[in-house]
């Protein structure tokens, strides 16, 4: 990749203005001044550095992000506050979107990357990945939901969802439950608890696919996935 490619994406500035950082002899490779902003460098095996600063270079950042309530998971928005506006900006410049959307009240566990050919993969319908959802309910859930869940609702729309695995985690005049589904409609928990009278009063989603969200995140924090969870995350695409 050019160095002056590199460093713009970085988010140093404009190509122009990189040429000029270039110029001032700020920048060098294996320890070795790069006045030339055509010249190619491998940020795989060579070290650049600004001022004698390392920089890291990576093609793809994966955050997972506890989404507060209140935030869209939208890239940008002209009125409300967007996951990605609660970046830092050395996150931002990659340029990540949420994969998936969560509801603006709801909570939890949120993707956030730039990888296109993951994000799409993800939510592709044909993978059917399951994601987890934690909810309070506003009244009783009872066994014939689990059964009802089991078979596939009727949303209002006249969809039948597939199977969704609802375990009953506390049952009274409020419930807490755990549901995993396969699909991702629009609304789709709340529209499911909806077609069997009840309503959601509290949502989070708890995991996604080989993912699951980091409890020690508050809402709102987030923090890059590791080695480990990325490889979980290709490795779940092919199966
Ligand atoms: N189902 C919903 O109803 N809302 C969400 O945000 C996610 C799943």
């Amino acid at each position: 990749m050019r160095i002056d490619k590199m460093l713009a994406n970085l988010g140093y500035g404009s190509r122009k203005e990189v040429k000029q950082l270039l110029k001032s002899g700020a920048v060098k490779v294996d320890d070795v001044v790069v006045k030339d902003a055509k010249q190619h460098v491998d940020p795989e095996s060579e070290t650049v550095t600004l001022n004698g600063e390392v920089i890291e270079y990576k093609e793809f950042i994966y955050l997972m992000m506890n989404k507060p309530p209140g935030v869209l998971s939208a890239t940008e928005d002209n009125n409300a506050e967007t996951v990605i506006d609660l970046l830092e900006l050395e996150d931002q410049v990659y340029e990540p979107f949420p994969v998936g959307r969560l509801d603006k009240d709801t909570e939890g566990l949120l993707l956030i990357t730039n990888d296109g050919q993951l994000a799409h993969r993800l939510l592709s319908p044909k993978k059917h990945v399951p994601k987890t959802y934690f909810a309070v309910i506003d009244q009783e859930v009872t066994e014939e939901d689990v059964k009802a869940f089991a078979q596939g609702v009727v949303l209002d729309d006249g969809y039948k969802t597939k199977p969704g695995d609802l375990k009953i985690l506390k049952s009274g005049i409020r419930s807490d439950i755990e549901l995993t589904i396969t699909e991702g409609k629009f609304h789709q928990v709340k529209r499911m608890f909806q077609a069997v009278g009840k309503r959601v009063v509290y949502l989070q989603r708890i995991s996604m696919g080989p993912l699951a969200l980091d409890e020690t995140l508050e809402l709102g924090e987030y923090r890059e996935l590791t080695d480990e969870e990325v490889e979980l995350l290709k490795d779940y695409q092919v199966k």
